[in-house]
């Protein structure tokens, strides 16, 4: 819904936020050049290696890849929404806030998630009351104590028990004024599948409330007080509650994931609990779904590191797998602990206390030594066979690392733990990545041939510069759309830009950057600010507009230069004569990419 009044407010709120003011409120800034520089409040520096623009209104660390603009900084800073870093810069400036023009539908809507947030608020008071004050919840309460866990901790935790009764909710909120259909909505009551009515979802377990990061309840975990099945029951899925979302403990770990820099990922909410009850609070746990995407990216806001301390059973250690994989390919850093003795970091803590785990927490491998030690474990490497299957399994992995060093080190290794001729394996590894070599490239665009951070650095830097040049002179951009196609852009955060550049474009509007940035990726905005940060100065700028252009081109010439040419000579292989086709087409592009030198 397009709001100018609400625009015109954003924009003026920022016009008149300083951005070396507001951030100088949180990190001690020092003038250097034209920008200021400070300690990355982000991440754990030493030297300052976080920049801030006065003039651009951007800052950038180039430690942690951290940036935006002035709304973007209080947003990380605080922990806070869009709106309420705006909210808060507004106060901050003395700007009125303007007249909010909701349509009906708009208030009605903010109204009901309103209303699901109290009532789980709601929720979450009757189970703890229930779980503290009265007699249902004694066999709980003594549970838990034996489990280890005090009163303190219950509370920290916001423990609760659900009686064992099959309204005992429904009838406390229905009696508070709220409607049946939030509360179904909320995931708190069921409808019953033979007559009319509802009854409460939970009964006779231990709630575990699950907060968002700012810490209002969005869903419960329930759990049997004995053997019953299922062990736990979860809030389903609503509205506010997003299991792939959320992490549980976020809200109590991620000040202190931030100060450490590192994060330790558990899977059980008892893990989390006894961990911090020991004084680890930079844990959070997966809830019971595998570890996402979404989570990833989250944790990567505030930590540079993870650490999975998963449970030592089959199962565990295949989430583990997992969970590593979706977290390798997003680039991060992770470790792996093994727990040596007990089923789970909980188990563990209560039987050897926090100076084992810390000890465990040291000795945490890597990912390629987990993987190592994963095929180990599920071959018999006394047989010729299981051998096979050890290199077989490794050696997709090892094709993935992109140092020398490193490959070598594991193939000597490999070498010595199965008793092989490094030889063997070595070779084993060359037939492997020239295999992969050629597959990746057939079908469609090969980004794996494509460095990180772009097509090669010449396109990289080809590419912010006219990002660059096409917000410091709005009458390049047409210029620049006329002539360079979005596909020829392979980097998603600078095609994500330029798409955004044009489509504003389109409509008529500036791209000024402080104003589009927080319609981008986390990711886009990062290059948007480092874009901002570079040194813009040139005397010709068509030209190196035009050059900027043909180094693009020419690049993804070469793309598609490749793709015919493996495609060629599939098609060869295959006896398809088709294979000519592609391979006029091959030399087509060859022809034009001369041409072009
Ligand atoms: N889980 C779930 N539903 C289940 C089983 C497990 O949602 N039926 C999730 C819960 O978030 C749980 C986690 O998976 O915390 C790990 O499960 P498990 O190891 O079985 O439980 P613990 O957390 O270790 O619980 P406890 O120590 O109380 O047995
Ligand atoms: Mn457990």
């Amino acid at each position: 819904m397009k709001d100018n009044s609400l625009d015109d407010f954003i924009e003026n709120v920022r016009a008149q936020s300083d951005i070396v003011s507001v951030i100088a409120g949180y990190v001690s800034l020092h003038k250097r050049g034209k920008n200021f520089w400070g300690c990355c409040p982000f991440h754990h520096e030493k030297t300052p290696s976080f920049s801030v623009s006065p003039e651009k209104g951007f800052f950038y660390c180039f430690g942690c890849h951290t940036g935006g603009n002035v709304f973007n900084f209080v947003m990380k800073i605080e922990n806070i929404a869009f709106l309420e870093a705006v909210k808060l810069l507004a106060r901050r400036s003395n700007i009125p806030f303007p007249e909010k023009h909701k349509t009906p539908a708009e208030m009605a809507k903010e109204h009901e998630t309103a209303q699901l947030f109290k009532a789980l608020e709601l929720a979450k008071n009757f189970f703890q009351a229930c779980l503290v004050k009265t007699s249902f919840g004694t066999q709980a309460r003594n549970y838990l104590v034996k489990r280890g866990i005090s009163k303190d901790l219950m509370e920290k935790f916001q423990l609760g028990y659900a009686p064992p009764l099959w309204d005992k909710l429904l009838n406390a909120l229905t009696e508070r004024g709220f409607e049946i259909d939030t509360l179904a909505k909320a995931g708190l009551i069921v409808k019953r599948t033979s007559g009319d009515g509802y009854y409460d979802r939970f009964r006779d377990r231990i709630m575990y409330p699950i907060s968002d990061i700012r810490g209002r309840i969005i869903g419960f975990g329930g759990r049997v007080l004995n053997e019953g099945q299922p062990k736990y029951l979860n809030s389903p899925e609503t509205e506010i509650f997003n299991k792939r979302n959320t992490l549980y403990g976020l809200d109590k770990a991620y000040h202190s994931i931030r100060s450490l820099g590192n994060v330790i990922v558990v899977e059980g909410y008892m893990d989390v609990i006894s961990l911090h009850s020991v004084g680890i609070t930079n844990a959070v746990a997966s809830l019971g779904t595998a570890f996402s995407v979404e989570q990833a990216r989250t944790l990567r806001h505030y930590a540079q590191e993870i650490y999975f301390a998963y449970d030592s059973d089959a199962a565990g250690q295949n989430a583990t797998l997992r969970a590593l994989s979706t977290v390798r390919a997003m680039g991060i850093p992770i470790k792996v602990i093994t727990i040596p003795d007990g089923k789970d970091p909980d188990e563990f803590i209560r039987k050897h206390g926090r100076e084992s785990f810390d000890v465990i927490l040291k000795e945490a491998i890597s990912l390629l030594d987990f993987q190592l030690q994963f095929a180990l474990r599920n071959h018999d490497i006394s047989t010729l066979e299981g051998k096979v299957a050890v290199v077989s399994q490794v050696v997709p992995i090892l094709s993935d690392v992109d140092n020398a060093v490193e490959v070598n080190y594991y193939i000597t290794h490999l070498s010595k733990l199965l008793s092989i001729d490094e030889s063997a394996i070595l070779s084993e590894y060359r037939k492997y990545i020239n295999k992969k070599d050629k597959n990746v490239n057939i079908g469609q665009t090969n980004y794996n041939r494509i460095p990180k951070d772009g097509l090669n650095p010449a396109c990289t830097q080809a590419e912010r510069q006219i990002i660059r040049f096409m917000f410091d002179d709005i009458g390049l951009i047409p210029y620049v759309m006329a002539q360079l196609p979005i596909e020829e852009i392979y980097d998603s955060s600078r095609k994500e830009i330029i798409d955004l550049i044009y489509n504003e474009y389109n409509i008529g509007k500036s791209a000024d950057p402080s104003r589009i940035v927080h319609k981008l990726s986390d990711e886009g905005k990062n290059e948007l600010s480092l874009i901002m940060l570079l040194n813009s100065d040139c005397t010709d700028i068509t030209r190196v507009v035009d050059d900027c252009m043909k180094t693009i081109h020419l690049a993804h010439l070469h793309v598609l230069y490749e793709q015919h040419r493996l495609r060629a000579d599939e098609l060869e292989r295959m006896g398809d004569s088709d294979y000519l086709q592609e391979l006029a087409e091959s030399q087509r592009i060859k022809n034009e990419i001369k041409k072009l030198h």
